[in-house]
């Protein structure tokens, strides 16, 4: 099947969610670790809620609802000076390893983002991480105001790219988001960031599963809907052999 673009994911994909911990470690000396599991995994949980009530917020305001969740259930006193520095980061996330290099390679073929982010937050993350050349389009979901895996937000795709699903790869290493768009249609490429292989050593290793294991457990593995990606690839360097 030809590949006429690819499409991305950005938090977790493009970028390295987990970069938080350098600041929820910093505000709060020891707790960064379970700070940024719980905010994340709140984080996605409340896209999906919101969606379900048809109430929809923009994804920075659930990103900050998500946030003093976090920190209230941990027991965690915060003032929105605090709560602003860890947000900030957000505009300023790490690309993951492979990220540049990925996208340098595939140049010549439409590349884009669709991202539950609001279009300032993912506007200003492509900006600040000097992504802004490599991109044809960064597609907010904000349009649909419905986050993935709602089919409105991947429709938006199609909308903005004149393509059709079926002539694009859409990259994600967040296994629902990888499903949900096998089921609408696109081609998919899960990046396969934990194999259950590596998992299983870690779990061994531990005596009792930490907030990242967890996480990796809950977000990181295939989904068991019987919808299986196109590829599973270890890194986004891998995509280059797909237009090759
Ligand atoms: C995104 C979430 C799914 O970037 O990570 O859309």
């Amino acid at each position: 099947m030809t590949i006429k673009a690819f499409v991305f994911d950005a938090y977790g994909t493009l970028y390295d969610v987990q970069s938080v911990a350098q600041v929820t470690e910093e505000e709060f000396p020891g707790h960064g670790e379970l700070i940024t599991q719980v905010w994340r995994l709140k984080q996605l949980e409340y896209t999906w809620l919101r969606s379900l009530m048809n109430s929809y917020r923009s994804f920075w305001e659930i990103t900050e609802e998500s946030l003093k969740y976090t920190l209230n259930s941990i027991g965690l006193h915060s003032d929105a000076d605090t709560r602003k520095r860890i947000m900030e980061k957000y505009l300023h996330l790490e690309p993951h390893a492979d990220c540049i290099s990925a996208l340098d390679t595939l140049r010549g073929v439409p590349l884009a983002i669709l991202s539950n982010g609001n279009q300032e937050i993912l506007d200003a993350l492509v900006r600040n991480t000097g992504l802004g050349d490599k991109l044809n389009a960064v597609i907010s979901i904000d349009k649909a105001q419905v986050f993935k895996p709602h089919a409105a937000a991947y429709e938006l795709v199609e909308q903005t790219m004149n393509l059709k699903p079926e002539d694009i790869m859409f990259v994600s290493s967040n296994a629902f988001d990888a499903c949900a768009a096998k089921n609408f249609g696109f081609q998919v490429a899960w990046i396969e960031r934990v194999t259950p292989e590596a998992l299983a050593v870690e779990i061994e290793a531990a005596e009792t599963a930490g907030p990242s294991t967890m996480f990796k457990l809950l977000r990181m593995q295939m989904e068991t809907f019987g919808l299986e990606p196109d590829h599973r690839l270890k890194s986004l360097n891998d995509l280059a052999r797909l237009v090759r």
